[in-house]
């Protein structure tokens, strides 16, 4: 299939700096930044807002076809619209996280979000992240990325995150709930987070936020140039 656009997937896991770095290199392209986390918090937003169960299958699959999920640009950041309403201010809790951690297996909820991902592709110059999106969501990618770090590493980052916004958390307890969160994210049936053959394997535990992404606008230079990675 002939591609229109230039496409950037980016997949790893829970805190390994994907959305730190997929802005930047966005930015860099001047690209569309598309962060399918923050689709699938959203929806648990909406489920948890309904007091669906995480264990309940049938009545997350059935409350999902009621969660309008969309996206918009302000000022070049991305807005996550739920039903009309912008809830990028309430999904970065943990119990958020952890509802679309579990929410997110249901084949209803990714064929929802899974479309509307595709489309954004299909005709914009993208910087994509998530779990899924080297192996199902753009398999023809031009450049595929696994980002990961340590659990140790992973867990100071989100330690110092909440810390610095006066959150007040444990580091032990974030570090347990990263683990079991890739532990449900790796194992699931659906569209689990693994690396893509055709992906290149970054490991940002010693790395900075500037050398990640000047690894991967070297990739896709190299790409343009018509190169294999
Ligand atoms: O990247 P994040 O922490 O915002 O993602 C929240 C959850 O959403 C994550 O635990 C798994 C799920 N997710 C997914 O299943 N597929 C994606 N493409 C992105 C996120």
């Amino acid at each position: 299939m002939n591609k229109m656009s230039f496409q950037i997937a980016i997949d790893g896991p829970a805190g390994a700096g994907k959305s730190t770095i997929a802005r930047k290199v966005a930015k860099q392209k001047g690209f569309i930044y598309v962060d399918t986390g923050a689709m699938y918090r959203a929806m648990a937003y909406y489920l948890l807002s309904k007091k669906v169960s995480p264990k309940d299958a049938q009545a997350i699959e059935e409350n999902c076809q009621n969660a309008d999920i969309t996206i918009c640009y302000e000022e070049g950041e991305q807005v996550v619209l739920l039903n009309g309403e912008n809830v990028n201010g309430v999904i970065r809790s943990e119990a958020v996280g952890n509802m679309a951690s579990a929410s997110s297996p249901n084949p209803k909820v990714r064929e929802r979000l899974t479309l509307l991902q595709k489309e954004l592709a299909k005709t914009n110059n993208v910087v994509m992240d998530g779990r899924d999106i080297g192996t199902c969501v753009l398999p023809d990618a031009d450049v595929k990325i696994y980002l990961t770090a340590s659990s140790k590493v992973r867990a100071k980052r989100r330690f110092d995150e909440l810390s610095a916004k006066g959150i007040s958390c444990d580091i032990e307890q974030i570090e347990a709930d990263i683990i079991k969160r890739d532990e449900q994210d790796m194992t699931r049936k659906v569209a689990p987070l693994k690396q893509a053959e055709d992906a290149v394997l970054l490991d940002s535990s010693h790395m900075t936020v500037d050398e990640v992404a000047g690894a991967i606008l070297d990739l896709c230079e190299k790409r343009e140039k018509g190169k294999e990675l």
